[in-house]
């Protein structure tokens, strides 16, 4: 660790199944390397490190699904830990930008809205899991549940649901209207993208709000002559 390193930047794509945030976390990073020069670490939750993804494959299998919702949220709360001491501590520390696939809204919004358990409990969990750590920034793609389940399931190329695509239309609508909750409580960490367009739609907004949010890491692009408003054909 260099002690002139950058401080390091956290940011973190929520949303439902099959919202497209893998697609825009490569293109994000990519956009975030041109433009920054600066380190970028992709990842994602469950999973991350060796341990975590040995305990995402048990999860999304639905291993702890049997023990109830409580148990279930330690896990992966347990897959968390591993992640942030082993790889998204120290990458901040170097002064990298990290771009994670969910993190703990996924728990607040899962485990939490769609899978009842108790606010006050997330929030204790939440707590001793992070400690001091905090998302900078959270782009929360959002879809209405029936095309983004319909895309995870063309994804799947006939593989049978996981554990949480499985669940109902019902538990994917409560999730969406957590995940909305969630920007509403905290506007300044997070940010709603329409995820229904098409990828390069929803990529231009993602840039969109990232650099308006911190230029200094991804500039406004200047358009080329004859695009953009007022230059319609
Ligand atoms: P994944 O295949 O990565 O789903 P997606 O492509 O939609 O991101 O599987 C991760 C699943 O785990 C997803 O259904 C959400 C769920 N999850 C939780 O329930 N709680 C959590 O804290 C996290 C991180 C994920």
């Amino acid at each position: 660790m260099s002690s002139d390193a950058p401080p390091g930047v956290f940011i973190t794509f929520e949303g439902g199944e099959g919202a497209g945030k893998s697609t825009q976390i490569a293109r994000l990073a990519e956009a975030l390397r041109q433009a920054s020069g600066r380190e970028v670490v992709t990842t994602r939750e469950p999973g991350g490190t060796e341990r975590a993804e040995e305990l995402r494959a048990a999860l999304l299998r639905g291993v702890a699904k049997p023990y109830g919702p409580f148990a279930e949220a330690l896990m992966f709360a347990a897959a968390r830990i591993d992640h942030i001491e082993n790889l998204i501590r120290p990458a901040l520390a170097r002064g990298a930008i990290v771009l994670c696939d969910r993190f703990s809204d996924s728990t607040r919004a899962y485990q939490g809205a769609a899978g009842g358990l108790a606010p006050g409990l997330i929030a204790s969990l939440e707590r001793v899991t992070l400690g001091d750590l905090r998302p900078d920034l959270t782009l929360i793609l959002d879809l209405p549940p029936e095309a983004g389940l319909a895309r995870a399931h063309s994804r799947g190329e006939g593989k049978p649901a996981d554990r949480f695509e499985a669940e109902g239309l019902r538990f994917h609508e409560r999730l969406r209207a957590a995940f909305r909750a969630i920007a509403a409580a905290e506007p300044e960490r997070c940010r709603v993208i329409d995820a229904d367009p098409g990828p390069d739609a929803v990529e231009a907004r993602i840039r969109e709000a990232v650099s308006a949010w911190r230029p200094d890491l991804l500039p406004q692009r200047v358009p080329a002559p004859g695009e953009g408003q007022g230059h319609a054909a």
